[in-house]
Order: C-alpha cells, then structure tokens, then sequence
C-alpha cells in the first residue's frame, strides 16, 4: 500500500468551508498537515445574508485538534481578498477547493433575473475570480491543484434548476480549458459532481438519507486530486455514499451526409441518422485535436472520391470567398525565380529526409569531401519549392482564393540531369491548369528548373483549394500527370526506416518554414494533435528507399517521380515503403508502420533504362565505358541462347567496372535465373561471383589479349564469391562477345 498522503507545507483555500462539503473538505486537509484558509460568507442557502460564524466555528475546530487555519469572510466576488488572506497568512497558495454555492431553484419560466444572474455570480463568476488571484501564484511555483463543483444537475439536468446547471456545468468547461493551459506549469484542475447531505439538499433528503451521503464520503477524492503525487487533470467525478466513479464524453462513428458535388440536405441527415446516433464502435474524443482531426479525415474521405487528398501546406493570406478564373490564370508564367545554393543545402536535404552516417554508402550524399558526392535526385523539389514559397501564386490573375485552405495533393518530379552540389538554378513556374472539382479546386502548377540553359529538372504540383470549386472549370486536365495503383500482388521489397521525433524540425530548414511543422499550437488550429511531417519529407524518404533498393543508390538511374499525399506522418513515427518492380518502373506505397495507415499512395519512380537516350549523364559515362559496349551485345545473345547458358553457367555474376579507380558501373549477368538476363546495377538477388575490374582491362580480357587468371593474380582483377565459377567466364566472353 502506498503511504499516508500528507500536505504539509500546502496551503489550502477552501470556500464555502463553513458547512456541508466545504468543512469536510478543510478539516481533511488540516488533518493531514496543510495550513487552511476556512472562508465562508455565512448567509443563508439562497444567498441572503452573512456572518463570520460559520467560518471561525470550523476554524477553531481545526485549530482544537492542533490543525493550522484562518478564517475569511468575503464573498467568492472578492476573490483577490480570498487569496489575499492565504497569502498574508502563510505566504503561499496551493490549492483552491471552489465550493462555495448557494441555490434560488425555480421552474424555468419563473426564474428572474436576478435568480439568473446570483447563480452565476457566485458559482461560476466566484470561482473564476478566486481562481484567477491565484494562478499566477501557481505558475511561478509550478505547482497548483484546483477543484471545481460541479453538479448531477448540470451533467444530466434536472427539473427547477435551470439556473443552477447552467452555473454548474460552466464551471466543467472552466476545468476544462484550465487543464489545458495550467498542464506544462504542473496546474491541475479537476472537477467533482458531488452528491452529500448537507443543509443545502436537508430539504430534498430524507434525515437517514442524509446521513448515509456524509460529505466525509467526497472529501477523500478531492484530497487525493489535489495531492502532489496524482497527475490527474481535466477529468470529471461523480462521487457520493462512498462510491466514486469517471466521467468522458463518448461519440458516434457518426456519417459523412456529404457529397462532393452535391449540396449538403436535410434529407441526407435524415436518411443517415440511425448512422449518426448509433454508439456501436463509438470513440471518446479525449482532447480538442482529437475531436477536430477527425474532420481533416472527412475531409480527405469527400475528396478522394475524386483522387486528390490531403497534406496541409504553407499559407501566405486569405480572401473571404474564393473566386478562380481560369480563362486568366491558366498558362500564366510568374517571373522566374532564383535558388542559390553551396554544399550545405544538399546535405541538409539529406539529413532532413533521413540519411544517415550509419549507411555507408549514405556518406557520398552527406559528406561534400566524398569523391561521388552528389544530390539526391529528390533534392529537386526544393528550389521549385522556394519559388512557391516566396508567394509567387498570391500574385497570378484570376487565382483569388484562400491560401490558407491550400493543401498539397500530389507531387511529380522528372528528373533530366543529376543536380550540381552547388550553384544558382532559375525556375520557371505555369499555371498549367486549373481544376474545377465540385467542393474544391486543383491548381496544376509546372517548374521547370534550369542551371544556365540546361533543363535541370520538371516538378508539377497539384494543389488543392479546399471550398474553391464551382467555378465553371473542367474536372480533368491531360496535362495531370496522374497516380497510378500498385500491382494487384505482395510487394517485391518492404523497407522501414524510423523518422526521429525532429524530423519536422530538421525538414524544415531545407525552406518549407510553414509552422504547422513545428509550432504545436499552430498545429492545433489546423486540427492536428501534434506538428505534422512535411510531405515533402516523406516524399524524400521513400523516393530514396526505391533508390537504394532498386538502383544501389545510383543517382543517375533516377528518372521519375510521382505521389499522392494521403494522410499525414507524424515525426517520430515509421514509415515503410512497400515496393513492386515492373520493369523499369517502380511502383511503391508508404505506410505509417504504427498505425497501419497509407501516407503516400498511388506512387512511382521510373528508373532509367540502360536504353534510355544518351541525355543523361548516365548515358554520356556509357559513351565513354567501352565496356558497356559488351555487356549490351552480350545481352543481345542472351536473349537469343540464354536458355542453353543457364543449364550450362548456373550462376549469377556482378561486375564492377572501375574507371579511374573508381567504380565506373556495374553490371550483372544471370545465368542462373529463367533464361537469363544482363541489366545494369548490382544483383537483385544475391551474386554468385562479383568481379572488379578496369574499363581497359575488361576490353583486353574480352579480346583476348589478357588472360582473365593472369589478370587475376596480378591484382587487375578482383573476385569476390565462389572464384572457382569464373572459369566459366571466358566461355561467356569469347564465345558470345564476338566483338
Ligand atoms: P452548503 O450550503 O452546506 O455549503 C455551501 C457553503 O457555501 C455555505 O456554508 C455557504 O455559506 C457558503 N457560501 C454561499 N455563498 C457564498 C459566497 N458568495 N461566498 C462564500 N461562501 C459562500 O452546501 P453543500 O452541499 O456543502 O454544497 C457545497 C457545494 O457542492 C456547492 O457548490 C453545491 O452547489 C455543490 N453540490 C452539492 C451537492 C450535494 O448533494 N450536497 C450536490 C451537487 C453539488
């Protein structure tokens, strides 16, 4: 069992403390060691009158029982005085126990003013104003712990007392929004629905009945809700006769009674309220966040009917109702945009969407000392990015919408030329459609990023206007460059990788300074519990995934990307990217590992081909590697004999072919699988044998002008696997090379 809870050193205010609960509750307190501030008004139960006799006869009960207490006489009106007298008396203040109440009950109609407004006067104004004089106390001590009474009227209503519960369950909202704000000052608030004997129900309570609900049988729960070891805060109590028993609000699944396109009717509410008031799965909403996301989910399920969904991004104004037109905005050019950047922003990126020294092969993007440092092919959505960002859309003609409703959709990235680790890109942004989507609208906007006169790369962002349809546009644009589903199987390769809990934090600083990423209480407002991930960040997690999967990290295999942002990523959260090969394309889905849920759906990364036209970098290095030469032709043949060479070889071969002491490309011959195959890039398997060697001296093997053994042992040519397979090397070089 644990120890005696003891309050020695606290000072307690207590109001109303001259009888009923009030007095239970002070010489509990006492008892147990904490200095009492006994206040009573000492009028009558309908507020009429007053006397400092209630409040000294309880105060010298505690003080004959060696307990310590002073009495107060002032009205909770005065609620500065109350604290005032604690703070004179024993120079602190650490827990307010509001109590103090009276009732004038009447049936609804009768109720005057004046009965109206005492009500709220003293319950709910009286506990404001005490609890007010003593916050500030609480917060430079970080300690505080407050009762609120509230009451079975107020929870559940109660014939007469209009008045009364309206009071009494103000002060449950009171509670409520003081948890929220006293919570990280070590404040608690707390509220009771008491029910006991006391003067106040002696006329409703039969005399054995009243003696059966003694206030003793309340006042152990609100000494331990103000106890130091109990983090209890913002709950509800109904406690009486010795029984004591939580509050929480619980909701329906409800329904969505919303079409996208449709106006929103009456009859709809109607043919859907079995839904909306069935308890079946109900949730119980614990936080406003809670509640509220939930409406971010609506929103994205109305949406997705048309296959946009959601993921907030940054705001820069807003217009009270949103007009587009699209006749003016669309092929509207804004003046290009400058991105000037060192090796710093590269590596920022990379870090920002999860790279990591503990993967070597992560160095060459993290590390400008590296000799293949380089960009990942990601990195080029962030100076098209930066043009957005700078406000260029809040100044297109014809776009006079909400930026604060905008939401990041879906995102596309082609990729022309690996990115320069330093230097000053132009990007050039279209509206290259607008979208009319019933309850919304899609701004298509197109960046072409160049480095001098060199088309670096194509980003299109898809963008949408949340209550910003209905203009008269159309619904679909050919220039969309649209999600596609993954295929209807297991995926090929999973990988998960966790974000860390500063993963917004760390993103940010790559330019997207939206504070939904980093400010919780802006977050908030956006209905999110917490700050969200970027898109963009999870974008750059999975893009790199596939890369390092399906092409080891080659950043000059990257051809395309594409994505649909579906649900948001907290940080800290995982993200596991599922991923199925089609050929050169990748189709891939990432999940929140934690939650099961898509985050980023309908989403590709086309690698490049090794036929792909020599405008890539990757093409010119195969202009230059004569190697690449032969492994082409020895494909050809494969194709042609692949089926006599796999009964033969039966083993899967890598090359990795050097130039200039590094490795220049590889390859892989399966021999093993099929009818066998040559493609470029590392085994997808495992390899059998993995040879290294120079672009020259692969061409003197394959010649003939150098024995591939003599090659072996004089250190041209390593070898690595099960070495006593490559005697069967020459048979592939000699016989099928046929150079
Ligand atoms: P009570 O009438 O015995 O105690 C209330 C005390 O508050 C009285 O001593 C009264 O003099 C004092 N008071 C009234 N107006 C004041 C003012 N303006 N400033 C300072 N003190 C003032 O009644 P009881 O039952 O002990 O009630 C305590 C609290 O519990 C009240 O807020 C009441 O509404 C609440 N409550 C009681 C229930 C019960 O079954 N007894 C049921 C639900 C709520």
């Amino acid at each position: 069992m644990s120890g005696r809870l003891r309050f020695d050193g606290r000072v307690v205010l207590v109001t109303g403390a001259g009888g009923g609960l009030g007095r239970a509750y002070a010489l509990a307190f006492a008892e147990r060691g904490a200095s009492v501030v006994v206040n009573d008004l000492g009028g009558d139960f309908k507020g009429h009158g007053k006397s400092s006799s209630a409040a000294d006869k309880v105060v010298e009960e505690i003080r004959a029982k060696g307990g310590k207490a002073v009495a107060s006489y002032d009205s909770v009106e005065a609620g500065e005085k109350l604290v005032k007298k604690a703070l004179e008396a024993f120079g602190r203040i650490d827990i307010v126990i509001n109590n103090a109440g009276i009732l004038r009950d009447r049936s609804f109609a009768r109720i005057s003013d004046e009965d109206w407004d005492i009500i709220h006067r003293v319950h709910l104004k009286g506990s404001f104003l005490v609890t007010r004089a003593a916050w500030n106390h609480m917060k430079n001590q970080k300690f505080g712990r407050i009762i609120m009474t509230s009451s079975a009227a107020g929870i559940y209503g109660n014939f007469g007392q209009a008045n009364y519960s309206a009071a009494k369950l103000g002060l449950l909202g009171l509670a409520n929004t003081l948890a929220v704000e006293g919570r990280k000052y070590n404040i608690h608030c707390n509220t009771v629905a008491p029910t006991a004997g006391s003067r106040m129900t002696q006329t409703v309570m039969p005399p054995d009945m009243l003696d059966a609900f003694k206030p003793e049988y309340v006042s152990p729960l609100v000494l331990w809700l103000c106890h130091e070891s109990c983090q209890e805060n913002g709950s509800l109590f109904e406690v009486g006769a010795g029984w004591i028993g939580k509050l929480r609000w619980e909701r329906t699944q409800g329904a969505i009674v919303r079409e996208k396109t449709l106006p929103m009717t009456p009859e709809a509410v109607q043919d859907k309220w079995g839904k909306i008031c069935d308890f079946d799965n109900a949730s119980k909403p614990r936080t406003i966040q809670e509640s509220v996301s939930l409406l971010n989910d609506v929103l994205s399920q109305i949406e997705s009917e048309e296959g946009v969904s959601m993921n907030s991004t940054s705001s820069t104004g807003s217009v009270a109702s949103p007009s587009i037109d699209h006749t003016k905005c669309v092929g509207y050019k804004m003046p290009p945009s400058v991105y000037k950047y060192t090796h710093l922003e590269p590596i920022l990126y990379a870090l920002g969407v999860g790279m990591s020294t503990k993967d070597p092969d992560h160095l060459k993007f993290l590390f400008e000392g590296s000799e293949e440092f380089c960009c990942l092919p990601s990195f080029g959505v962030i100076p098209a990015q930066a043009s957005m960002l700078k406000g260029g859309l809040t100044s297109v003609p014809g776009l006079d919408i909400d930026f604060t409703k905008l939401l990041h959709g879906e995102q596309y990235l082609e990729v022309y030329k690996p990115f320069p680790t330093s230097g000053e890109l132009t990007s050039e942004m279209t509206i290259a459609d607008v979208l009319d989507k019933g309850s919304g609208a899609v701004i298509l906007l197109d960046v072409h990023t160049y480095c001098g006169k060199d088309l670096l790369c194509y980003n299109q962002f898809s963008l949408f206007v949340v209550g910003a349809g209905g203009f008269g546009g159309k619904r679909t644009s050919e220039k969309a460059k649209v999600t596609v589903n993954p295929p209807n199987r297991l995926p090929d390769a999973v990988f998960s990788d966790v974000t860390t809990v500063d993963q917004a934090a760390l993103y940010r600083l790559s330019g997207d300074w939206n504070p939904l990423h980093i400010d919780p209480s802006y977050a908030a407002l956006g209905g999110f519990q917490k700050p969200i991930l970027h898109g963009l960040c999870s974008f750059g997690f999975a893009t790199r995934h596939v890369l390092k999967h399906f092409a080891n990290n080659d950043v000059t295999k990257f051809k395309a990307v594409k994505v649909r942002f579906a649900k948001p990523v907290s940080p800290g959260q995982t993200l596991q990217t599922e991923m199925w090969k089609d050929g050169n394309r990748i189709h891939f889905q990432s999940k929140v590992k934690e939650t099961g849920q898509v985050a980023i759906s309908g989403a590709y990364v086309d690698l490049i081909s090794a036929f792909d036209k020599p405008s890539t970098q990757r093409a010119m290095k195969a202009a230059e590697l004569q190697s690449d030469l032969v492994f082409e032709e020895i494909r050809r043949r494969i194709k042609e004999v692949g089926n006599q060479l796999v009964k033969k070889v039966n083993a899967v071969f890598q090359w990795d072919i050097t130039k200039g002491g590094k490795t220049a490309v590889q390859w892989t011959i399966d021999l093993k699988n099929g009818s066998g195959t040559v493609y470029q890039g590392p085994a997808q398997g495992s390899a059998d044998t993995i040879f290294t060697l120079s672009d020259e001296d692969f061409m003197e093997v394959v010649q003939g002008n150098l024995n591939p053994q003599k090659a072996f042992f004089s250190g041209k040519l390593k070898l690595k696997g099960n070495i006593m397979l490559s005697q069967k090397l020459e048979m592939i070089l000699k016989d099928y090379a046929k150079l």
